[in-house]
């Protein structure tokens, strides 16, 4: 039988003696006492509660490190009792009782941390992040964050993104919300927006590429959304606002930016704070808005790249780095891949270059789809991590991601081929390995 009970620092003959004492003083009434002995579950394991009488009235699964005090030995078996005073049955064998598991990673909660954030997981290896594989969380299901974007608040990096779990209530599109120190493991802290169609678009309405903010001036995380109908015709930001960053957000409004369509967004924060959306713009092309100063609106359109011009463009995202803008876009080929594309420029207003391929054009960007740039600034360097889906339209809990560190620099911007790579955010530093990770 498995080991089920552990007593801190006791061998089992000890333990032995301990749980015989105890049998005696249940056994042998008017005698005082025995000190109190506590034990903790250490496997999970059936455990029968007992009625005030001794009968059995329920079993259920004990719970790995709850602690109660010991009060007698009954054959194979060991009651408890909890602090309430009810008492339980459970297996004795403590022959072979492996560590103490480690303390649990804090309950999910919407009563997030603001600046301050609680410590998530912490890990002291750079864990390999590996693009196109099944990306667990810290409850080993494939991360739900798909069109994301990352803001990082304190230490910590908290990833927001479309939540396409199979078992979302259906015709909600839902917006989830990990929580990282290291960018590799990520912990799930709370879908952060599943409201059923609150800006009245009707079956099937859409909600993508989910994309927050946080506003240092009115202490609130602003979410931006690309919400829509089942046509894609409104083609409207969509506005959530949350005291926390992994609270519930709260709807507040949808519109066209500047009386502009706008469907996929992108999202850019300048080294100043100031706050930037990029927006697929058709028929006009590709809009770089700054957000006004509460974020809860658009101030002014910085650029536009014309269609003509090679503007006709989606999955916007950008990054400034070593003193230059660097945008990089999808074409529009739906769910399919095709060949993304950058152009630079020392001020966001422009003038930018022309647009120029990130990977051999054949690749389609190996699979994947722009999403975001995420600038890890550490105490060594500064990597640019591409952030892509490699969307499965048929399967879209099932899309994977494709993170890579760009190769960037003196307006050159170039996705390497995607092999398994690590991060250390401490220092910034990125190492690519030698395993080609896409099958
Ligand atoms: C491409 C966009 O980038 C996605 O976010 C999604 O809107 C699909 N088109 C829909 O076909």
């Amino acid at each position: 039988m498995n080991a089920l009970v552990r007593m801190p620092g006791m061998s089992p003959a000890c333990l032995a003696g301990l749980l015989l004492l105890s049998f005696f003083a249940v056994l042998e009434p008017g005698r005082a006492d025995p000190p109190s002995v506590m034990v903790t579950i250490c496997k999970r394991a059936p455990i029968e509660t007992l009625s005030p009488s001794g009968g059995v009235i329920g079993v259920t699964e004990a719970t790995v490190g709850a602690r109660y005090t010991l009060v007698s030995v009954q054959g194979s078996k060991v009651m408890l009792q909890d602090s309430s005073g009810t008492r339980y049955l459970i297996a004795l064998d403590c022959t072979d009782c492996p560590p103490p598991p480690p303390p649990p990673i804090p309950a999910l909660t919407n009563r997030a941390p603001q600046l301050a954030a609680a410590p998530t997981v912490t890990v002291s290896n750079p864990q390999p992040i590996t693009p196109g594989e099944i990306w667990p969380d810290d409850r080993g299901k494939h991360i739900q964050a798909h069109g994301g974007g990352i803001i990082k608040v304190g230490d910590t990096y908290y990833w927001f993104g479309e939540d396409r779990s199979q078992d979302n209530p259906p015709g909600i599109p839902v917006v989830a919300c990990y929580a990282s120190k290291d960018l590799a493991h990520w912990q799930f802290r709370n879908q952060v927006e599943k409201a059923d169609d609150p800006a009245h678009l009707g079956p099937g309405w859409l909600l993508e590429r989910p994309k927050v903010f946080y506003n240092a001036g009115t202490k609130r995380y602003v979410m931006y959304v690309h919400i829509d109908d089942k046509d894609y015709r409104l083609a409207n930001v969509g506005v959530f606002i949350c005291n926390t960053i992994d609270g519930d957000y709260q709807f507040v409004k949808n519109f066209r930016p500047l009386n502009h369509e706008s469907r996929d967004i992108g999202q850019f924060i300048d080294d100043d704070g100031s706050a930037y959306l990029i927006s697929e713009g058709r028929p006009l092309g590709f809009h770089i808005y700054k957000l006004s100063d509460d974020f809860m609106s658009i101030d002014r359109d910085m650029h536009l790249f014309p269609k003509e011009q090679g503007g006709n463009l989606e999955g916007g995202a950008l990054v400034h780095y070593n003193g230059l803008y660097y945008v990089v876009g999808s074409h529009m080929t739906g769910w399919n891949p095709n060949p993304n594309v950058y152009a630079t420029a020392s001020n966001l207003e422009g003038p930018w270059s022309e647009f120029k391929d990130i990977a051999p054009p054949e690749k389609k960007t190996y699979g994947s789809q722009s999403t975001f740039l995420l600038k890890v600034t550490g105490s060594k360097t500064t990597s640019v991590i591409f952030m892509g889906d490699w969307w499965k339209p048929s399967a879209q809990w099932d899309s994977r991601y494709l993170w890579m560190p760009l190769e960037i620099g003196d307006g050159k911007l170039w996705l390497p081929e995607p092999k398994e790579w690590t991060l250390d955010a401490g220092t910034g530093e990125a190492q690519v390995g030698s395993n080609n990770s896409l099958k």
